[in-house]
């Protein structure tokens, strides 16, 4: 497949940036990873040769030597393809896409990696609208396959297509959500599970392993080769009515996080970064943790494309 980008900025060097940075380069594009934070560029760098070494293993000094580092947002000039992944703040990423405008040619194509904020609502920092979309990764960045492009009101098709196309080319499989929608396609299923798991944990239906252990097991295994539509087919439209009709007014569905999320973001408990969350981490779990799962989700990955044709 000829490579219809050859080079790209990749603005923040944290878990998603570097993982998108360490995608293009294994893919021979040339690529800036762009980040300001003192330490944060050194430690993108260990972490993309962490990652390099589970999927592209012998490529792993030509994919570094593609991989440029800098400080400076200026050093995205003559960028065809921007992909900003700094905190999820949006005054942040407004200001952020405004010195771009300024810095980069007219042509140069951005995108934005957040998690659900509004793709309009960042979009309006520039002058380039019609060349501006969400490209929302799943982490880790360079395994998950699938990539939601999400159009702003002003996303020209030329855009969306050239944006979808470089991601074919590093082997994603971008999907295209029509309508800026918060959370977009992804987030919306996965925070209606979290919301339901943890109001679970809470009611003592269950212990946090065992949530997990029935939802990897059953619904985790099954989802991972039809989804929840196509399931829902397969079961009967009749049969999920049915059970529709007397199991929704009895599922979660409150308005705010709940009392156990605020209490544990409130003292701390913030998951394996912190050593506790609804489990408990060291240092050295969550590192095996991490290169395992990423060594396990590439071979899933992989097995699953090729199941998929
Ligand atoms: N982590 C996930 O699972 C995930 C998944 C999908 C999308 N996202 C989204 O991706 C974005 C980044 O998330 P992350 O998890 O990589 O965060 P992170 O905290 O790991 O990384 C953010 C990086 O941005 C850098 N940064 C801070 N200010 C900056 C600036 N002014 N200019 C350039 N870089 C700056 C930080 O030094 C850090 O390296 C967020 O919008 C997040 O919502 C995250």
């Amino acid at each position: 497949m000829e490579t219809p980008l050859k080079n790209l900025a990749v603005v923040g060097a944290g878990a998603m940036g570097s993982g998108i940075a360490a995608l293009f380069a294994s893919k021979g594009l040339q690529v800036v990873l762009i980040d300001p934070v003192e330490g944060a560029l050194p430690r993108a760098l260990a972490v993309i040769e962490r990652q390099l070494t589970v999927y592209a293993p012998d490529g792993i000094r030509q994919a570094l030597a593609r991989i440029r580092t800098s400080p400076d947002l200026q050093a995205a000039a003559g960028s065809e393809l921007v992909i900003e992944a700094v905190p999820e703040k949006l005054e942040l990423k407004r200001d952020i896409f405004s010195r771009l405008d300024a810095i980069c040619g007219p042509r140069t194509l951005f995108a934005t990696n957040t998690s659900g904020l509004s793709i309009n609502a960042i979009a309006s920092a520039v002058s380039r609208r019609d060349r501006f979309v969400g490209t929302h990764f799943f982490t880790p960045a360079d395994v998950i396959p699938l990539v939601e492009v999400v159009r702003n009101d002003d996303t020209s098709p030329e855009t969306v297509d050239r944006v979808m196309a470089a991601l074919r080319f590093a082997g994603k499989r971008p999907v295209l959500v029509r309508r800026d929608i918060p959370g977009f396609i992804a987030n919306r299923i996965q925070h209606a599970l979290a919301r339901e798991a943890i109001s679970l944990l809470e009611k003592g239906v269950a212990s946090a392993e065992d949530i997990d252990e029935v939802v990897k097991w059953s619904l985790g295994i099954r989802l991972a080769l039809s989804g929840p539509l196509e399931q829902r087919d397969m079961n009967g439209i009749d049969v999920h009515y049915a059970i529709a009709s007397y199991l929704y007014k009895d599922l979660e569905n409150r308005q705010e996080p709940s009392a156990l999320l605020k209490q544990k973001v409130e003292s701390g408990q913030i998951g394996a970064k912190s050593g506790q969350g609804f489990y408990t981490w060291s240092p050295e779990r969550r590192e095996r943790v991490l290169r395992e799962k990423s060594a396990a989700l590439a071979e899933l990955a992989e097995w699953l494309q090729r199941k998929a044709g």
